[in-house]
């Protein structure tokens, strides 16, 4: 099969689409013919040698993808050959075929076009498992979400939405009517707006009870200060770095908490009970169109640097795909 390699790590055109030994499925395993992936902001990192897969996982970048299963490895229940299923990955997507273990399978939404399906798996999982099991997000409640127009943030604007929340966003002013369109109550613009003042204004002065939060360090303080008594700060991303510092103080004041998780390195149990939450609870969602995939472009694979760049420059909403037919 083909995937995308990176020869040396580094910029956009490390990515070379290049032949590669064919998947076997392991013991619980299925292979996909990967008909699409997306790219993800973490996959940026990879290629820059920053953020190796966990052991075990295919060398290849790629965390999602949707496709056909092609093979099922010894005890896997529940699917068949010829299936239409989306994945969750520890690694591989960027690849003609990947095993992946049957809990990280879902099917896919009835209603949702099958290569738009590759845009879902990460950020449904991402999402729902800290807005909901880590910040325990209510209806009736405030939700800022940073980054509104990211792969993340766009699924997390219509969750959010959904489960009854007033989500406020953090973007680039551009791409505010998009946003609102979305679901978003209230836009700020980060670059001319000081978000803590913005949120404590629509929320008449009592602030988010749940930030969710892409940049770390360089929001820390603002995100602390800018959570209700009560609230909760989850970080899921460390763009504006990794080491802040935290007024306790503040935080005991409030009786807030923050929170710091990543998917990617929970193991593979952890990962099918967020899929199974993910089907019990978001799938349902999306197939009533309460929540629709966001895609910005699809390019075909081998054109995996060109989808990079796009992703650096920024300008995009929601996902980019990868396609290989
Ligand atoms: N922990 C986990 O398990 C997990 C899983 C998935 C993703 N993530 C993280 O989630 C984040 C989003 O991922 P993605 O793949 O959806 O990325 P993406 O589409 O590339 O989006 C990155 C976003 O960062 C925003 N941004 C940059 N500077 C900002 C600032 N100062 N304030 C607010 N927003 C700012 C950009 O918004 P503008 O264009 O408006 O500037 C852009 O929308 C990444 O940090 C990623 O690592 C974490």
């Amino acid at each position: 099969m083909r995937a995308i390699t990176v020869v040396e790590p580094g910029g956009p055109d490390a990515l070379v689409w290049a032949e590669v030994p064919d998947p076997e499925p392991g013991p619980g395993e299925v292979v996909m013919d990967v008909r699409a992936s997306a790219v993800n902001r973490a996959d940026l990192l990879q290629r820059q040698g920053h953020y190796p897969p966990p052991a075990g996982a295919p060398p290849y970048l790629g965390l999602e993808c949707a496709g056909v299963i092609s093979a099922l490895g010894p005890d896997v229940a529940g699917w068949h050959v010829g299936q239409e299923v989306c994945a969750l990955l520890a690694g591989g997507g960027y690849a003609e075929r990947v095993a992946v273990p049957a809990g990280q399978l879902l099917p896919v939404p009835a209603g949702v076009d099958l290569v738009d399906a590759a845009a879902l798996p990460e950020v449904a999982c991402t999402v729902w498992s800290n807005l909901v099991l880590v910040a325990g997000l209510q209806d009736g409640e405030t939700l800022l979400v940073h980054g509104g127009g990211s792969g993340i943030g766009t699924f997390a604007i219509q969750f959010g939405t959904a489960l009854g929340a007033t989500v406020v966003v953090t973007a680039r002013a551009g791409k505010h009517e998009r946003l609102r369109e979305l679901g978003a109550a209230h836009t700020i613009d980060y670059r001319e707006q000081d978000f803590v003042e913005e949120v404590r204004r629509v929320t008449d002065g009592r602030g988010a009870d749940v930030v969710l939060d892409i940049m770390g360090a360089s929001y820390l303080g603002r995100n602390v200060a800018a959570l209700a008594t009560g609230g909760r700060l989850v970080v899921i991303g460390l763009q504006g770095g990794r080491k802040g510092e935290l007024d306790l103080n503040a935080l005991m004041t409030k009786r807030a908490t923050v929170a710091a998780t990543t998917l990617r390195a929970r193991p593979a149990a952890q990962k099918a009970a967020i899929v199974r939450g993910v089907r019990d609870e978001v799938w349902p969602l999306v197939e009533t169109g309460r929540i629709r995939p966001i895609v910005e472009r699809r390019l075909p694979m081998a054109e995996a640097a060109a989808a990079h760049r796009l992703l650096e420059e920024g300008d995009h909403v929601g996902k980019v795909l990868l396609t290989t037919a």
